[in-house]
Protein backbone atom coordinates (compact mmCIF):
# COMPACT_ATOMS: atom_id res chain seq x y z
CA UNK A 1 0.00 0.00 0.00
CA UNK A 2 1.10 3.61 -0.40
CA UNK A 3 2.54 4.59 2.99
CA UNK A 4 1.09 8.24 2.35
CA UNK A 5 -2.48 6.93 1.59
CA UNK A 6 -1.99 4.92 4.66
CA UNK A 7 -1.43 7.06 6.72
CA UNK A 8 -3.60 10.06 5.77
CA UNK A 9 -6.52 7.27 5.96
CA UNK A 10 -4.88 6.36 9.67
CA UNK A 11 -4.78 9.93 10.27
CA UNK A 12 -8.27 10.53 9.44
CA UNK A 13 -7.58 13.16 6.87
CA UNK A 14 -8.85 10.74 3.89
CA UNK A 15 -12.35 8.48 4.11
CA UNK A 16 -11.51 5.15 4.29
CA UNK A 17 -12.59 3.82 0.52
CA UNK A 18 -12.35 -0.26 -0.19
CA UNK A 19 -11.38 0.56 -4.21
CA UNK A 20 -8.91 3.34 -3.31
CA UNK A 21 -6.97 0.98 -0.95
CA UNK A 22 -7.03 -1.75 -3.89
CA UNK A 23 -5.14 0.80 -6.45
CA UNK A 24 -3.02 1.78 -3.57
CA UNK A 25 -1.83 -1.32 -3.09
CA UNK A 26 -1.28 -2.31 -6.72
CA UNK A 27 0.54 1.39 -7.56
CA UNK A 28 2.75 0.03 -4.12
CA UNK A 29 3.58 -2.78 -6.04
CA UNK A 30 4.46 -1.04 -9.01
CA UNK A 31 6.70 1.45 -6.72
CA UNK A 32 8.56 -1.78 -5.40
CA UNK A 33 8.73 -2.85 -8.96
CA UNK A 34 10.45 0.40 -10.00
CA UNK A 35 12.88 0.84 -7.47
CA UNK A 36 16.07 2.17 -9.19
CA UNK A 37 15.19 1.52 -12.12
CA UNK A 38 16.63 3.33 -15.39
CA UNK A 39 15.16 3.16 -19.27
CA UNK A 40 17.66 1.99 -21.51
CA UNK A 41 20.59 1.15 -18.58
CA UNK A 42 22.74 -1.12 -20.16
CA UNK A 43 24.24 -4.01 -18.87
CA UNK A 44 27.91 -3.51 -17.48
CA UNK A 45 31.04 -6.05 -17.99
CA UNK A 46 30.54 -6.79 -14.24
CA UNK A 47 27.25 -5.70 -13.31
CA UNK A 48 24.15 -7.37 -12.35
CA UNK A 49 21.37 -7.24 -15.76
CA UNK A 50 19.56 -4.19 -15.18
CA UNK A 51 15.86 -4.44 -14.36
CA UNK A 52 13.42 -4.97 -17.15
CA UNK A 53 10.21 -2.59 -16.98
CA UNK A 54 7.22 -3.38 -15.43
CA UNK A 55 3.91 -2.76 -16.87
CA UNK A 56 3.12 0.64 -17.24
CA UNK A 57 -1.05 1.27 -15.87
CA UNK A 58 -3.64 2.94 -17.21
CA UNK A 59 -5.48 3.91 -14.29
CA UNK A 60 -9.56 5.09 -15.65
CA UNK A 61 -12.92 6.08 -13.51
CA UNK A 62 -15.59 8.74 -12.67
CA UNK A 63 -14.60 12.20 -11.81
CA UNK A 64 -13.50 13.16 -8.15
CA UNK A 65 -12.44 9.44 -7.18
CA UNK A 66 -8.90 10.39 -6.34
CA UNK A 67 -7.28 8.91 -9.44
CA UNK A 68 -4.88 12.14 -9.29
CA UNK A 69 -4.37 11.99 -5.52
CA UNK A 70 -3.17 8.56 -5.84
CA UNK A 71 -0.90 8.67 -8.96
CA UNK A 72 0.45 11.99 -7.33
CA UNK A 73 1.24 9.39 -3.80
CA UNK A 74 2.66 6.91 -6.01
CA UNK A 75 5.00 9.87 -7.68
CA UNK A 76 6.37 10.68 -4.54
CA UNK A 77 7.24 7.63 -3.14
CA UNK A 78 8.89 5.92 -6.12
CA UNK A 79 12.65 5.90 -6.12
CA UNK A 80 13.15 6.53 -9.78
CA UNK A 81 16.18 8.81 -10.46
CA UNK A 82 14.51 10.41 -13.57
CA UNK A 83 10.59 10.69 -13.49
CA UNK A 84 8.06 13.36 -14.85
CA UNK A 85 4.64 13.76 -14.08
CA UNK A 86 2.98 16.42 -16.32
CA UNK A 87 -0.78 16.93 -17.16
CA UNK A 88 -1.65 15.11 -21.07
CA UNK A 89 -2.37 18.38 -22.61
CA UNK A 90 0.93 19.75 -21.44
CA UNK A 91 2.63 16.54 -22.61
CA UNK A 92 1.09 16.70 -26.43
CA UNK A 93 2.17 20.32 -26.38
CA UNK A 94 6.31 19.63 -25.40
CA UNK A 95 5.57 16.59 -28.15
CA UNK A 96 4.16 18.83 -30.96
CA UNK A 97 6.56 21.26 -30.55
CA UNK A 98 9.62 18.50 -30.38
CA UNK A 99 8.26 16.78 -33.74
CA UNK A 100 7.82 20.89 -35.40
CA UNK A 101 11.56 21.34 -34.17
CA UNK A 102 12.77 18.39 -35.68
CA UNK A 103 10.73 18.48 -39.13
CA UNK A 104 12.61 21.72 -39.32
CA UNK A 105 15.93 19.85 -38.92
CA UNK A 106 15.60 16.85 -40.85
CA UNK A 107 13.09 15.46 -43.73
CA UNK A 108 13.61 11.86 -42.48
CA UNK A 109 10.02 10.33 -42.73
CA UNK A 110 10.66 9.12 -39.13
CA UNK A 111 10.27 12.08 -36.84
CA UNK A 112 8.54 10.07 -33.63
CA UNK A 113 11.09 7.60 -33.25
CA UNK A 114 13.97 10.06 -32.50
CA UNK A 115 11.75 12.61 -30.89
CA UNK A 116 10.63 9.76 -28.33
CA UNK A 117 14.21 8.76 -27.75
CA UNK A 118 14.55 11.81 -26.53
CA UNK A 119 12.04 11.84 -24.28
CA UNK A 120 13.36 8.35 -22.94
CA UNK A 121 17.08 10.23 -22.53
CA UNK A 122 15.42 12.80 -19.98
CA UNK A 123 12.86 10.50 -18.16
CA UNK A 124 12.14 6.41 -17.37
CA UNK A 125 8.63 6.91 -15.63
CA UNK A 126 6.19 8.90 -17.31
CA UNK A 127 2.93 9.85 -15.36
CA UNK A 128 0.59 11.81 -17.08
CA UNK A 129 -2.82 13.47 -15.60
CA UNK A 130 -5.98 13.16 -17.60
CA UNK A 131 -5.49 11.25 -20.65
CA UNK A 132 -7.88 11.77 -22.92
CA UNK A 133 -7.76 11.98 -27.05
CA UNK A 134 -10.16 14.39 -29.04
CA UNK A 135 -8.10 15.78 -31.06
CA UNK A 136 -7.10 14.08 -34.63
CA UNK A 137 -3.23 15.03 -34.24
CA UNK A 138 -3.30 13.42 -31.05
CA UNK A 139 -4.78 10.31 -32.34
CA UNK A 140 -3.02 9.97 -34.74
CA UNK A 141 0.67 10.19 -33.06
CA UNK A 142 0.06 8.63 -29.87
CA UNK A 143 0.39 4.70 -31.55
CA UNK A 144 4.21 5.44 -32.68
CA UNK A 145 4.90 7.78 -29.30
CA UNK A 146 3.80 5.21 -27.18
CA UNK A 147 5.41 2.45 -28.92
CA UNK A 148 8.56 3.80 -29.24
CA UNK A 149 8.77 5.22 -25.81
CA UNK A 150 7.57 1.60 -24.43
CA UNK A 151 10.38 0.29 -26.96
CA UNK A 152 12.63 2.69 -25.11
CA UNK A 153 11.99 1.13 -21.40
CA UNK A 154 9.98 3.96 -20.60
CA UNK A 155 7.12 3.23 -17.88
CA UNK A 156 3.77 4.92 -18.23
CA UNK A 157 1.24 5.48 -15.94
CA UNK A 158 -1.98 7.19 -17.17
CA UNK A 159 -4.99 8.94 -15.34
CA UNK A 160 -8.44 9.04 -17.61
CA UNK A 161 -11.86 9.44 -17.01
CA UNK A 162 -12.50 6.88 -19.92
CA UNK A 163 -11.74 3.27 -20.45
CA UNK A 164 -9.45 2.28 -23.38
CA UNK A 165 -12.31 0.87 -25.56
CA UNK A 166 -13.98 4.13 -25.50
CA UNK A 167 -10.91 6.59 -26.55
CA UNK A 168 -11.33 8.68 -29.41
CA UNK A 169 -14.91 7.44 -29.83
CA UNK A 170 -15.91 8.51 -32.87
CA UNK A 171 -13.15 10.30 -33.97
CA UNK A 172 -12.31 11.13 -37.52
CA UNK A 173 -10.08 8.06 -39.18
CA UNK A 174 -11.18 5.98 -35.78
CA UNK A 175 -9.31 3.00 -37.80
CA UNK A 176 -6.06 4.32 -37.65
CA UNK A 177 -6.40 5.00 -33.73
CA UNK A 178 -7.85 1.45 -32.64
CA UNK A 179 -3.88 -0.23 -32.77
CA UNK A 180 -3.11 2.44 -30.18
CA UNK A 181 -6.08 1.16 -27.88
CA UNK A 182 -4.28 -2.35 -28.33
CA UNK A 183 -1.32 -1.69 -27.14
CA UNK A 184 -2.61 -0.36 -24.14
CA UNK A 185 -4.46 -3.26 -23.57
CA UNK A 186 -1.63 -5.74 -23.89
CA UNK A 187 0.94 -3.48 -22.28
CA UNK A 188 -0.43 -1.56 -19.83
CA UNK A 189 -2.49 -3.05 -16.63
CA UNK A 190 -5.78 -1.61 -16.89
CA UNK A 191 -7.43 -0.74 -14.06
CA UNK A 192 -11.10 0.72 -12.97
CA UNK A 193 -11.42 3.20 -9.91
CA UNK A 194 -14.56 2.32 -8.73
CA UNK A 195 -14.17 4.61 -5.51
CA UNK A 196 -17.54 4.99 -3.67
CA UNK A 197 -17.68 9.23 -3.91
CA UNK A 198 -17.00 12.11 -5.51
CA UNK A 199 -15.01 13.09 -3.03
CA UNK A 200 -14.51 16.28 -4.52
CA UNK A 201 -18.29 17.69 -3.85
CA UNK A 202 -17.93 15.98 -0.33
CA UNK A 203 -15.40 19.48 0.37
CA UNK A 204 -18.04 22.13 -1.79
CA UNK A 205 -19.50 24.77 0.37
CA UNK A 206 -20.83 27.50 -1.40
CA UNK A 207 -19.35 30.69 -1.73
CA UNK A 208 -20.66 33.77 -4.01
CA UNK A 209 -18.50 33.80 -6.52
CA UNK A 210 -20.65 31.93 -9.16
CA UNK A 211 -23.18 34.29 -9.86
CA UNK A 212 -26.61 34.00 -12.07
CA UNK A 213 -28.15 35.02 -13.77
CA UNK A 214 -26.54 37.80 -15.86
CA UNK A 215 -27.51 41.45 -15.26
CA UNK A 216 -27.32 43.99 -13.23
CA UNK A 217 -27.05 42.13 -9.66
CA UNK A 218 -24.28 39.46 -10.71
CA UNK A 219 -21.93 42.83 -12.38
CA UNK A 220 -22.28 44.11 -9.05
CA UNK A 221 -21.15 41.61 -7.26
CA UNK A 222 -18.66 40.77 -9.70
CA UNK A 223 -17.49 43.99 -9.37
CA UNK A 224 -17.48 44.08 -5.69
CA UNK A 225 -15.19 40.69 -5.50
CA UNK A 226 -12.98 42.84 -7.99
CA UNK A 227 -12.62 45.52 -6.20
CA UNK A 228 -11.89 43.32 -2.96
CA UNK A 229 -9.32 41.41 -4.99
CA UNK A 230 -7.13 43.86 -6.25
CA UNK A 231 -7.61 46.58 -3.17
CA UNK A 232 -10.13 48.58 -5.22
CA UNK A 233 -7.66 48.80 -8.55
CA UNK A 234 -9.77 49.79 -11.75
CA UNK A 235 -7.33 47.75 -13.83
CA UNK A 236 -5.34 47.95 -16.89
CA UNK A 237 -5.64 46.44 -20.24
CA UNK A 238 -2.70 43.65 -20.86
CA UNK A 239 -1.49 42.11 -24.08
CA UNK A 240 0.39 38.56 -22.80
CA UNK A 241 3.27 37.47 -25.99
CA UNK A 242 2.54 34.05 -26.61
CA UNK A 243 4.72 32.12 -29.32
CA UNK A 244 3.79 34.07 -32.49
CA UNK A 245 0.85 35.56 -30.91
CA UNK A 246 -0.87 37.53 -28.43
CA UNK A 247 -3.68 37.19 -26.24
CA UNK A 248 -5.43 40.10 -25.07
CA UNK A 249 -6.59 40.81 -21.20
CA UNK A 250 -9.21 43.37 -21.19
CA UNK A 251 -8.71 44.09 -17.60
CA UNK A 252 -6.25 43.05 -15.35
CA UNK A 253 -4.72 43.92 -11.72
CA UNK A 254 -3.01 42.52 -8.89
CA UNK A 255 -2.89 38.98 -10.49
CA UNK A 256 -6.61 38.98 -11.43
CA UNK A 257 -7.14 39.36 -14.39
CA UNK A 258 -11.36 39.59 -16.21
CA UNK A 259 -12.72 38.06 -19.64
CA UNK A 260 -15.99 38.04 -21.60
CA UNK A 261 -16.92 34.44 -21.97
CA UNK A 262 -16.40 35.74 -26.07
CA UNK A 263 -12.90 36.44 -24.71
CA UNK A 264 -11.89 33.38 -23.88
CA UNK A 265 -14.09 31.06 -25.44
CA UNK A 266 -15.83 32.50 -28.90
CA UNK A 267 -12.29 32.82 -30.71
CA UNK A 268 -9.43 30.87 -31.62
CA UNK A 269 -7.66 30.37 -28.43
CA UNK A 270 -6.66 26.97 -26.85
CA UNK A 271 -4.17 25.12 -24.23
CA UNK A 272 -1.59 27.66 -24.86
CA UNK A 273 -3.80 30.80 -24.36
CA UNK A 274 -5.15 29.32 -20.86
CA UNK A 275 -2.00 27.96 -20.07
CA UNK A 276 -0.55 31.75 -20.35
CA UNK A 277 -3.22 33.44 -18.21
CA UNK A 278 -2.80 30.58 -15.10
CA UNK A 279 0.76 31.63 -15.11
CA UNK A 280 0.47 35.10 -15.21
CA UNK A 281 -2.50 35.38 -12.95
CA UNK A 282 -3.88 33.78 -9.45
CA UNK A 283 -7.72 34.89 -10.05
CA UNK A 284 -9.83 34.98 -13.54
CA UNK A 285 -13.11 36.24 -13.70
CA UNK A 286 -15.57 35.33 -16.57
CA UNK A 287 -18.31 37.34 -17.38
CA UNK A 288 -21.53 35.99 -19.68
CA UNK A 289 -20.74 32.43 -19.60
CA UNK A 290 -24.22 31.01 -21.79
CA UNK A 291 -26.02 27.48 -21.58
CA UNK A 292 -23.51 25.22 -23.70
CA UNK A 293 -26.15 23.23 -25.92
CA UNK A 294 -25.17 21.24 -28.88
CA UNK A 295 -25.06 24.63 -31.11
CA UNK A 296 -22.18 25.61 -29.08
CA UNK A 297 -20.14 22.36 -28.79
CA UNK A 298 -16.91 24.69 -29.75
CA UNK A 299 -17.50 27.16 -27.17
CA UNK A 300 -18.30 23.90 -24.88
CA UNK A 301 -14.81 22.37 -25.71
CA UNK A 302 -12.99 25.44 -24.90
CA UNK A 303 -14.80 26.05 -21.72
CA UNK A 304 -13.69 22.61 -20.66
CA UNK A 305 -10.30 22.85 -21.71
CA UNK A 306 -9.98 26.42 -19.27
CA UNK A 307 -11.65 25.24 -16.41
CA UNK A 308 -9.03 22.10 -16.79
CA UNK A 309 -6.20 24.41 -16.95
CA UNK A 310 -6.93 26.75 -14.28
CA UNK A 311 -8.27 23.67 -11.87
CA UNK A 312 -4.80 21.95 -12.41
CA UNK A 313 -2.70 25.05 -11.65
CA UNK A 314 -5.09 25.56 -8.37
CA UNK A 315 -6.20 29.40 -9.95
CA UNK A 316 -9.26 30.59 -8.29
CA UNK A 317 -12.33 31.54 -10.76
CA UNK A 318 -15.37 33.76 -10.48
CA UNK A 319 -17.96 33.14 -13.07
CA UNK A 320 -21.26 35.20 -14.08
CA UNK A 321 -23.72 32.53 -15.97
CA UNK A 322 -26.62 32.45 -17.33
CA UNK A 323 -27.88 29.13 -15.42
CA UNK A 324 -26.97 27.52 -12.78
CA UNK A 325 -23.95 25.56 -13.50
CA UNK A 326 -26.41 22.43 -13.25
CA UNK A 327 -27.95 23.84 -16.04
CA UNK A 328 -25.09 25.14 -18.11
CA UNK A 329 -25.26 21.51 -19.87
CA UNK A 330 -21.66 21.03 -18.80
CA UNK A 331 -19.45 17.82 -19.14
CA UNK A 332 -19.84 15.98 -15.47
CA UNK A 333 -16.26 16.71 -14.63
CA UNK A 334 -16.37 19.85 -15.51
CA UNK A 335 -19.59 20.70 -13.28
CA UNK A 336 -17.51 18.39 -10.55
CA UNK A 337 -14.56 20.94 -10.73
CA UNK A 338 -16.77 24.21 -11.12
CA UNK A 339 -18.40 22.99 -7.61
CA UNK A 340 -15.06 22.60 -5.93
CA UNK A 341 -14.12 25.69 -7.64
CA UNK A 342 -16.56 27.53 -5.41
CA UNK A 343 -15.68 26.13 -2.21
CA UNK A 344 -14.65 27.63 0.59
CA UNK A 345 -11.64 25.54 0.70
CA UNK A 346 -10.36 25.92 -2.78
CA UNK A 347 -10.54 29.71 -2.13
CA UNK A 348 -8.60 29.79 1.08
CA UNK A 349 -7.12 26.44 -0.09
CA UNK A 350 -3.64 25.52 -0.07
CA UNK A 351 -2.26 24.81 -3.91
CA UNK A 352 -3.99 28.38 -4.42
CA UNK A 353 -1.34 30.83 -5.77
CA UNK A 354 -0.36 34.02 -3.82
CA UNK A 355 -2.11 37.29 -5.54
CA UNK A 356 1.09 38.24 -7.50
CA UNK A 357 1.61 41.82 -8.37
CA UNK A 358 0.62 42.75 -11.44
N1 LIG B 1 -10.75 8.97 0.38
C1 LIG B 1 -10.85 10.32 0.30
N2 LIG B 1 -11.28 11.04 1.36
C2 LIG B 1 -11.36 12.39 1.28
N3 LIG B 1 -11.03 13.12 0.21
C3 LIG B 1 -10.60 12.47 -0.87
C4 LIG B 1 -10.50 11.04 -0.89
N4 LIG B 1 -10.06 10.67 -2.11
C5 LIG B 1 -9.90 11.80 -2.81
N5 LIG B 1 -10.21 12.88 -2.08
C6 LIG B 1 -10.17 14.28 -2.53
O1 LIG B 1 -11.14 14.42 -3.56
C7 LIG B 1 -10.68 15.34 -4.56
C8 LIG B 1 -10.75 14.69 -5.93
O2 LIG B 1 -9.72 13.72 -6.04
P1 LIG B 1 -8.86 13.61 -7.39
O3 LIG B 1 -8.56 14.96 -7.91
O4 LIG B 1 -7.70 12.72 -7.13
O5 LIG B 1 -9.95 12.90 -8.31
P2 LIG B 1 -9.82 12.38 -9.80
O6 LIG B 1 -10.28 10.97 -9.79
O7 LIG B 1 -8.43 12.63 -10.32
O8 LIG B 1 -10.90 13.30 -10.54
P3 LIG B 1 -10.92 13.79 -12.09
O9 LIG B 1 -11.31 12.61 -12.91
O10 LIG B 1 -11.97 14.85 -12.11
O11 LIG B 1 -9.56 14.31 -12.42
C9 LIG B 1 -9.28 15.72 -4.17
O12 LIG B 1 -9.30 16.98 -3.56
C10 LIG B 1 -8.86 14.64 -3.19
O13 LIG B 1 -7.90 15.10 -2.28
MG1 LIG C 1 -7.76 13.91 -11.80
Amino acid sequence: MISAYQDQVSRGQLTPDAAQAAVAAHLHGLSVALAGYAAGAKRGFFSRKPKAAPRGLYLWGDVGRGKTMLMDMFFAEVNVARKRRVHFHEFMLDVHARIHARRQLVAAADVIGPVAQGLAGEFSLLCLDEFQVHDITDAMILGRLFEALLNAGVVIVVTSNTPPQALYQDGLNRQLFVPFIGLIEAKFDVLCLNASADYRLGRVQARAVYLTPLGRAARAQMQALWADLTDGAEGVRLVLKLKGRELAVPRAAHGVAWFSFADLCEKAVGTADFRAVAERFSCVFVEGVPVLGPAKRNEARRFTLLVDTLYDRGIRLVLAAEKPAEQLKLAPRTLSRLQEMGSAGWWGGVGVKKIAET
